[in-house]
């Protein structure tokens, strides 16, 4: 890649209903897919997996018709190393205008020993598979499943064969949540350094969330040289899920002074499509879960809502509205200090003196004491059984 810009774009390639869906639980009908799908593609997602079309007559028939209505995203199937795989995939994806074969197989010892293949074995399969899938389409995207398990070595060799037979994007899965960033980002570094053939394509990362490292690990890969994240909507993902779309997306816009990459996301749109992912899947997101947790925004304690009230910049290193929020939520609770009730009976209309503002505070604490929040309705009852000692 010798133009800059394009260096500095990171794609992003969404793949809640693919990866997302195979949370045990999260299974989506055709409608739901569909509607977010659309959801992806307004939001400016890069590449949409939209699902496994082998897996299922329902998987293929939403793929097909995701491919079909797309707008501007490329669309993409998964297929295992298997000709009928990726020949069914292909009746799915072709459809779109822009239309992507993702082919994989594990390359782990673990994994290898599955289709117990040797190592020449399985090297010749990825050979074969990705030709065929190349003489089909144009966009082929192969990935070494355990990539970050499988010997270095034999990882340069598969990917080279790979990037010889017509693959486009090579993905680096760490598909059990294993790595960490120093070393995602030198196994980029060092794919790049050493396999002929791969300043051509795009290395794209696909992490799980096992120790809590996916958003790391994919930023960090980045750094090195990825220019791909694969991630879901809310990190919905098997077992502890995927990397986050929302978290890479806004930590490369927040920190773009230390991460100065781009993607075509358009953040106000993250707040809709979390909740209707979450919705539709019946995955709640947790409440202190980064970006779009209920309490992202939320501000309980005195402190904190005293500098939110005099600079929202005190203690919030985003803008609500930035991720489609429209304001930021000043909870009221037992933390709470005497100049965040003030300003929240002034939007409810009420005007207070020092003195009668002192009154309110001592029974707001003592409500405050008995219930966990205090609502909008518990404040105009304070209010109403207030004298005003002025
Ligand atoms: O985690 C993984 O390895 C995958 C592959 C199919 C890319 O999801
Ligand atoms: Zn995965």
């Amino acid at each position: 890649m010798t133009d800059t810009k394009a260096q500095d774009r990171v794609l992003i390639f969404d793949t809640t209903l693919r990866d997302g869906e195979q949370s045990p639980g999260a299974t989506m009908t055709h409608a739901e897919k569909l509607e977010i799908a659309g959801l992806l593609d307004e939001m400016g997602v890069d590449i949409i997996e939209a699902g496994f079309p082998i897996a299922s007559e329902g998987d293929f028939a939403a793929v097909s018709e995701i491919a079909k209505n797309a707008k501007n995203a490329v669309i993409c199937g998964l297929a295992r190393a298997q000709f009928g795989d990726i020949d069914r995939c292909w009746e799915a994806v072709k459809h779109a205008e822009r239309p992507r074969i993702h082919t994989f197989i594990g390359t782990s010892p673990l994994h290898r020993a599955i289709p117990n293949l040797n190592m020449d074995e399985m090297a010749e399969r990825i050979h074969d598979t990705v030709t065929h899938a190349r003489n089909l389409c144009d966009n082929v995207q192969w990935s070494p499943m355990d990539a970050t398990r499988t010997e270095l070595d034999y990882l340069y060799r598969v990917v080279e064969i790979a990037i010889k037979a017509g693959a486009t994007t090579i993905n680096i899965p760490d598909t059990v949540g294993y790595t960490a960033p120093r070393e995602s980002a030198d196994l980029i570094r060092k794919l790049l350094e050493n396999v002929p053939g791969a300043d051509e394509i795009v290395f794209a990362t696909h992490c799980h969330n096992d120790l809590g490292m996916a958003t790391a690990n994919s930023l960090a890969a980045v750094e090195a040289g990825a220019r791909q994240i694969e991630c879901t909507i809310n990190g919905l993902g098997e077992r502890a899920g995927n990397t986050a779309l929302e978290e890479v997306v806004m930590a490369m816009k927040v920190r773009n002074d230390i991460m100065p990459y781009q993607t075509g996301i358009d953040s106000t749109k993250i707040m809709n499509i979390s909740r209707r992912v979450s919705a539709v899947s019946g995955f709640l997101v947790q409440p202190n879960k980064a970006i779009v947790g209920k309490n992202a925004f939320a501000h309980e304690s005195g402190i904190h809502q005293d500098g939110m009230l005099k600079n929202a910049e005190t203690f919030e290193i985003m803008r609500p509205e930035d991720v489609g929020l429209t304001e930021t939520n000043i909870v009221m609770g037992k933390h709470s200090g005497r100049a965040a009730l003030r300003s929240k009976l002034e939007d409810l209309g009420f005007t207070l003196g020092d003195n009668q503002l002192k009154d309110v505070f001592v029974r707001f604490k003592e409500l405050a004491d008995r219930k966990k929040e205090i609502y909008e309705d518990d404040l105009i009852a304070l209010m109403r059984t207030t004298t005003d000692p002025e």
